[in-house]
C-alpha cells in the first residue's frame, strides 16, 4: 500500500477505500465514492467557516500561525516592512517577484497615471448623505467603476487584467479620501502626482489652503509600512469573497466591492475601528479589570484579540508597536495606549486568554496609531482596504488563471422539512 494514501473503512458497509493525499490535504471530491448504497450521494465533509479546508492553491502569502510567520511570495513581512515599499509590495504580489529598478519605475508610473477618478465617480460620490459611513461609500463607489470601464470584462486578456490592476490600486486611496472629505464636509482634493503614494493619500485627507501639502515623512512612512502590513494575508473573508465572486467570471470592480464589503465587518477589517470604540468605552486603566471580567463572563468579546490562524502572535502587531512609537514621538502619545497596553498586559498573564491562545492581533494597535495620525475611526476599515487591494487582486488573478478553480459552489447538509403541500392562505 502506497504510504502516501489515507484508508478509510466505512463501517456502514464494511468497505475500505484508498484515498490518496497531495501536500497534507486529500480531495474532497475522493470522498464521494464512498457510499452506503447506489443512490446515496456520497459521503461529504460538514466545516463551517473554512476551519480545515483548503479552497485554493495559492503562492502568494503564507500563514504559520504557531510560529508567527508571515511572507509574501516567501519574503517575510519584517524584512519587507523594514525595507520595501507598499508599491514595491504591490508588484511584488501581483508579479510574485520583486521589480528591477526600471519595473519599479515603470510599475510606479502606471499607477500613478491612474489615481483621478471620473468626474462623474466624484458626482456620484456627492450624493451620499453627509454622514454616510465612509466604508459604505468605498463599497460602493468600487462596485461603481465597473460601469466606467466595461472593458474589464476581457478576463482573458493579460493587459487588460493589469491594467485593471492599476486602476483599483492607484484609485482606492483617492475614493477613500473623497469619502473622508464628503463626511466632514469640505471640498473634495484632487491627487497630486509628485507626492508618493502614501503622501499623496495624506493629501487628499488633509491638505485645506496651503498651495503645496508637505507630508510628514515620519507619519508617511508610517503609512506606507501600515499599507504594506495589511496587504495579503492568505484566504481571509475578503479575500475568499474576492475569489468566491471572481470565479463566477465577473469583472474585478465588482468582485472587489464584495471583498471591501465582507472587510467591513467587525469580525474583520472592521475590528480596528471596534478596538478604538471599546477604548473609549474603557475610559481608563482603572476600568480595565472590570472589562476584563466582562469578556471572561462573555458579554463582549476583546476586540484586536484572537486570530483564527496566529495562536502564539500575529507578527504584524509586533511591527506596529515598534510603528506605534515612532508615530508617537511625532504626534505625541494617544491616551488610549495606555488602556491598550494594560488590557493587553493584563489579558497575557489571564488563564482565560492564554488557554484561549487569544493574543493581540494586527488591529489591536493600528485604530490608535490611525487615531493619532488624525484618522476619523469611521475610515479605519478603508485604510486597511487600500492595503488589502494588491492582495486581492494578485488573488483574484492566480485564481483566474487557475486551471482548477470552478464556480465557488458549497454544498449544504439540508435541515428543512421534507416535501408537503401547498395550503391556501385562508386555510392556514
Ligand atoms: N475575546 C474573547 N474571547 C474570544 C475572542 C475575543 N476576542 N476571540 C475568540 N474568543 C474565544 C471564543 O469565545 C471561543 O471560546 P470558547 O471555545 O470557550 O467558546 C474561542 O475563543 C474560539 O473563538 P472563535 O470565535 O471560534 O474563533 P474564530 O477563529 O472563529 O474567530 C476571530 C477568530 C478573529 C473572529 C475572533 O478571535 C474574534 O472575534 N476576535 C475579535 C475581533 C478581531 O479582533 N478581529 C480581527 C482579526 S485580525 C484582522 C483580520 O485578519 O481580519
Amino acid at each position: 500500500m502506497a504510504n502516501n494514501t489515507l484508508s478509510i473503512t466505512d463501517n456502514r458497509t464494511g468497505k475500505t477505500y484508498e484515498i490518496p493525499i497531495e501536500q497534507g490535504a486529500i480531495r474532497a471530491l475522493d470522498l464521494r465514492q464512498i457510499k452506503e448504497s447506489d443512490d446515496d450521494f456520497g459521503l461529504m465533509t460538514y466545516d463551517p467557516g473554512f476551519g480545515n479546508t483548503a479552497s485554493v492553491k495559492s503562492a502568494v502569502s503564507v500563514i504559520d500561525g504557531e510560529k508567527g510567520i508571515l511572507r509574501y511570495r516567501g519574503y517575510p513581512i519584517e524584512q519587507l516592512a523594514e525595507q520595501s515599499t507598499f508599491l514595491e509590495t504591490s508588484y511584488l504580489l501581483i508579479h510574485g517577484e520583486l521589480p528591477s529598478e526600471g519595473q519599479l519605475n515603470q510599475w510606479t508610473n502606471d499607477i500613478t497615471n491612474h489615481t483621478f477618478l471620473h468626474e462623474n465617480v466624484k458626482k456620484l460620490m456627492e450624493g451620499f448623505r453627509y454622514d454616510a459611513h465612509p466604508m459604505g461609500i468605498f463599497v460602493s463607489t468600487v462596485a461603481a467603476l465597473s460601469t466606467f470601464y466595461p472593458d474589464a470584462r476581457n478576463l482573458d486578456d493579460e493587459n487588460c487584467r493589469i491594467h485593471q490592476i492599476h486602476r483599483l490600486i492607484a484609485k482606492t486611496p483617492t475614493i477613500a479620501g473623497f469619502a473622508y472629505r464628503h463626511r466632514v464636509g469640505l471640498p473634495y482634493n484632487y491627487p497630486d502626482n509628485d507626492l508618493s503614494y502614501a503622501g499623496n493619500f495624506l493629501q487628499m485627507m488633509y491638505k485645506t489652503s496651503q498651495p503645496k501639502y508637505r507630508p510628514n515623512p515620519v507619519l508617511e512612512r508610517a503609512l506606507d509600512v501600515l499599507f504594506i502590513l495589511h496587504a495579503d494575508h492568505g484566504q481571509n473573508c475578503s479575500t475568499s469573497a474576492m475569489r468566491g465572486v471572481g470565479s463566477s467570471n465577473v469583472d474585478p470592480y465588482s468582485a472587489m466591492a464584495a471583498a471591501a464589503a465582507a472587510l467591513y465587518g467587525p469580525l474583520h477589517g472592521g475590528a480596528n475601528e471596534a478596538v478604538l470604540r471599546m477604548l473609549r468605552e474603557i475610559g481608563s486603566v482603572k476600568n480595565v479589570p472590570a472589562y476584563i471580567k466582562r469578556v471572561k463572563d462573555r458579554e463582549v468579546r476583546l476586540m484586536g484579540f484572537g486570530h483564527r490562524v496566529y495562536k502564539n502572535f500575529d507578527p504584524r502587531a509586533t511591527i506596529i508597536k515598534k510603528v506605534a512609537d515612532e508615530v508617537f514621538e511625532t504626534t505625541g502619545k494617544n491616551p488610549l495606549i495606555d488602556i491598550a497596553v494594560e488590557l493587553e498586559r493584563i489579558a497575557l498573564a489571564d488563564d482565560y486568554f492564554v488557554s484561549h491562545k487569544l493574543y493581540p492581533n494586527v488591529d489591536f494597535y493600528s485604530g490608535i496609531i490611525y487615531e493619532a495620525m488624525g484618522f476619523p475611526v469611521e475610515i479605519f476599515p478603508v485604510l486597511f482596504a487600500i492595503g488589502r487591494t494588491p492582495g486581492w487582486l494578485a488573488q483574484w488573478q492566480e485564481g483566474h488563471l487557475d486551471q482548477e478553480q470552478r464556480i465557488a459552489r458549497p454544498r449544504q447538509l439540508y435541515q428543512g422539512s421534507d416535501e408537503r403541500d401547498y395550503v391556501p392562505v385562508k386555510k392556514r
